[in-house]
């Protein structure tokens, strides 16, 4: 029953159909430099379907035009996909990789949009957002691709996983900035636990194994859930060429990371690895939420706190600490600074499980330890903050953050432009109707997209 799916009410009502809508209404100044898109994906079921599990729904891609100081078009399509219309994954050969929600996130490189889902082939989208199709790297992608690949700032590769309930658990991959796969490759040691996320630092890539695996008795639909059996670990390799030889694993303690915040090496060459993180119980009352059970948080990352891990590979030791008290998720950098020392980070707050906090976008100072937050107003959920560098930056924070508003009172939804420095809103955009609160997206300026751009 609808009613009881929380992924299908309040800010996470789907909606039903797709729409174009041209030259939107802005308030205040959009940068001219903003030309580009910002595209957001998220489950939106189809009228009438009712998922299993949160992450069982089919994926719809926003998608927001700008274009020297413009909002030239609001548009969302679904991603047209197999499993949209009904295709199982499972099949008798096997699982199906071009059955997917393809709900997850949407991501450019070399010059394709390729929305995600981690148990899937990625589908390629045009820069309209009408559905090419999977895409699998000329053949050379064979199974399954995290959602949370992670750009090279400085060499343009794209390295990224895929984690499999199977044998090979994990396997590691690596496209250079053209977009054929160079590199690919199992990872020993590696177990069958949930990996959504991972990490590369400028000579590291940094896998992380949390309590939460491979579960056949779970009927959600997606066969995971906790486990104390299951050691929790981080592993770190050697990026390049026979890396997962060198491949060493970690003790931490128990936990479930969703998300990571950013990895790199520091002075003393030292691992350092932070990322909003659940516990046993937390995870209980997330997992629940996903699924629509009646013992649920009120969000679907309750306790999501962020912790630091620090990991020596002198000595072999790790130091874990949870470093701040709010409950945050989606957190995101100035991708610029990815795999390096970052002294700003930002992230999206929610109310605790008792209540305390609220929905905002959260910025860190990591050098003075500050922490700001711009409130959006009540009833009001923002998404995933995008942080877009400004033209001629000079600091890491000289830019603007991208962030979508579900706005529960008005039925509405709006693109705020908040000046990432001063944490000020610089420019609203008038979205004609109201946005599903999603998961992940991206900026793409036209300069990443191959060919001309209406
Ligand atoms: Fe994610």
């Amino acid at each position: 029953m609808t009613a009881d799916k929380p992924y299908l009410t309040g800010h996470y009502t789907p909606v039903a159909d797709e729409v174009t809508a041209t030259e939107l209404t802005v308030e205040g100044t959009l940068p001219p430099e903003l030309t580009g898109r910002l595209l957001r994906n998220g489950h939106n079921p189809k009228p009438g379907v009712t998922p299993t599990h949160w992450f069982k729904g089919s994926g719809m891609v926003h998608g927001i035009r700008l274009r020297e100081g413009r909002a030239e078009w609001y548009r969302n399509r679904w991603v047209h996909t197999p499993a949209l219309d009904g295709a199982p994954y499972m099949t008798e050969k096997g699982p199906d990789f071009t059955a997917s929600p393809a709900g997850t996130h949407i991501i450019e490189h070399a010059g394709r949009l390729l929305a995600l889902c981690e148990a899937n082939f990625p589908f390629e989208l045009t820069p309209e957002l009408e559905t090419v199709g999977a895409y699998d790297f000329d053949g050379k992608l064979r199974g399954m691709m995290t959602a949370h690949p992670k750009e090279d700032p400085v060499t343009g590769e794209l390295h990224f996983f895929g984690s499999s309930p199977f044998p090979p658990f994990l396997t590691y991959h690596v496209a250079d900035a053209k977009g054929r796969i160079v590199h690919s490759a199992e990872v020993p040691g590696a177990t069958a636990s949930l990996k959504h996320d991972f990490a590369i630092t400028r000579r590291h890539v940094v896998f992380v194994e949390g309590n939460v695996t491979f579960d056949p008795t779970e009927h959600s639909g997606i066969p995971y859930g906790w486990s104390d059996a299951q050691p929790a670990r981080i592993g770190v390799m050697p990026r390049g060429a026979g890396g997962e030889r060198q491949v060493r694993w970690f003790s931490i303690e128990p936990g479930n990371m969703l998300h990571v915040s950013n990895a790199y090496e520091d002075g003393q060459g030292r691992i350092v690895l932070e990322g909003p993180t659940v516990d046993r119980e937390g995870f209980r009352l997330s997992w629940n939420w996903w699924i629509g059970a009646p013992d649920r948080g009120t969000e679907p990352n309750t306790r999501s706190y962020t912790r630091r891990w620090v990991i020596d590979l002198a000595t072999g030791t790790v130091d874990e600490q949870i470093i701040d008290d709010l409950a945050v998720e989606f957190p995101t950098l100035n991708e610029n600074y990815l795999g390096a020392e970052n002294r700003y980070q930002y992230a999206v707050s929610f109310p605790d499980e008792k209540g305390f906090g609220g929905y905002g976008v959260v910025k860190y100072d990591r050098t003075t330890g500050a922490r700001r937050i711009h409130q959006v107003g009540d009833a009001r959920l923002p998404s995933e903050a995008v942080f877009v560098p400004a033209a001629g930056a000079t600091g890491e924070d000289d830019g603007y953050l991208l962030t979508v508003v579900s706005d529960l009172k008005q039925n509405a939804s709006q693109l705020l432009v908040i000046d990432a420095s001063g944490l000020d809103r610089i420019a609203t955009v008038h979205l004609p109707r109201r946005v599903t609160a999603g998961i992940h997206g991206s900026w793409v300026p036209d300069t990443d997209l191959n060919g001309p751009t209406a």
